[in-house]
C-alpha cells in the first residue's frame, strides 16, 4: 500500500523475540516524531528465534495497544524490499552503546547502497535500557532470574509459560 506522500511512515526493524522496554520506549519516543510506526519482525539470519513469528507479533500488538499509530507486520526477505513495497524511505533504529555503532552504521550503509532514497533515523536508547537485550532477557528468565519491568507485562508471563518458571520478584524497577 503506498503512504500519503506528505505523511512520514518509519519502519522499526528488528528480531524482537521478544520485544522489550527498551524497544517500546524507541517506539514511543519515535511515535512523536512520526506519523506512523510499522513494527516489523524481519529475519536476521544469525538468530535462530525462540518465539515463533506470529508469537513476537501477538507480543509487539499487546505491548503496543495504546498507541494509535503504530502497526506490526512481519517481512522474510531483504528490508529494502520492505520499503519499497510499503512506499516508506525511513528505517528507524535504536542505539544502546557506542558498541551498538558499527553494526548499525554497516547497516545503514549497506541498505542506502540498495536504494538510495532511503535514510536511517537513529534514536539513542533511554539509560535504563542501556544494558538490556533480548539475548541477555531470554538468559536470566531460563535460569529463574527476575526480569520484571525489563519487558511489558504480557511478555514476561510468556517468557515464564515458555521456560516453564516460576515468577521471581527482586523489587527492582
Ligand atoms: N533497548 C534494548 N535492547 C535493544 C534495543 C533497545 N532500544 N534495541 C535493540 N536492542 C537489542 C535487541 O533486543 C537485540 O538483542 P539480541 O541481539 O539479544 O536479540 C539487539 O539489541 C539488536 O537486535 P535487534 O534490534 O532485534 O535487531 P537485529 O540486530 O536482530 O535486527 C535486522 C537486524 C532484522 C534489522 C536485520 O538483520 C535486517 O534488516 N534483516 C532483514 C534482511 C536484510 O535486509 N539484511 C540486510 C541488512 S543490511
Amino acid at each position: 500500500m503506498a503512504q500519503d506522500k506528505f505523511s512520514k511512515v518509519a519502519i522499526y526493524p528488528g528480531t524482537f523475540d521478544p520485544i522489550t522496554n527498551g524497544h517500546v520506549d524507541i517506539i514511543k519516543r519515535g511515535s512523536r516524531i512520526f506519523d506512523e510506526i510499522i513494527v516489523l519482525v524481519a529475519y536476521n539470519p544469525d538468530k535462530a528465534a525462540l518465539f515463533t513469528v506470529e508469537e513476537r507479533m501477538e507480543m509487539i500488538r499487546e505491548s503496543l495497544s495504546d498507541i494509535k499509530s503504530v502497526r506490526v507486520d512481519s517481512h522474510s526477505g531483504l528490508l529494502v524490499d520492505y520499503l519499497k513495497l510499503s512506499g516508506a524511505s525511513i528505517i528507524l533504529r535504536g542505539m544502546r552503546a557506542l558498541s551498538d555503532f558499527e553494526y548499525e552504521f554497516q547497516m545503514a550503509l549497506m541498505n542506502r547502497r540498495q536504494t538510495r532514497e532511503i535514510e536511517t533515523v537513529f534514536l539513542l536508547s533511554g539509560f535504563k535500557w542501556f544494558y538490556t537485550s533480548s539475548k541477555l532477557i531470554k538468559e536470566v528468565v531460563s535460569l529463574g532470574g527476575s526480569v520484571k519491568a525489563l519487558v511489558p507485562d504480557n511478555v514476561h508471563q510468556k517468557l515464564l509459560e515458555k521456560y516453564n518458571v516460576k515468577p521471581r520478584d527482586n523489587n527492582r524497577r
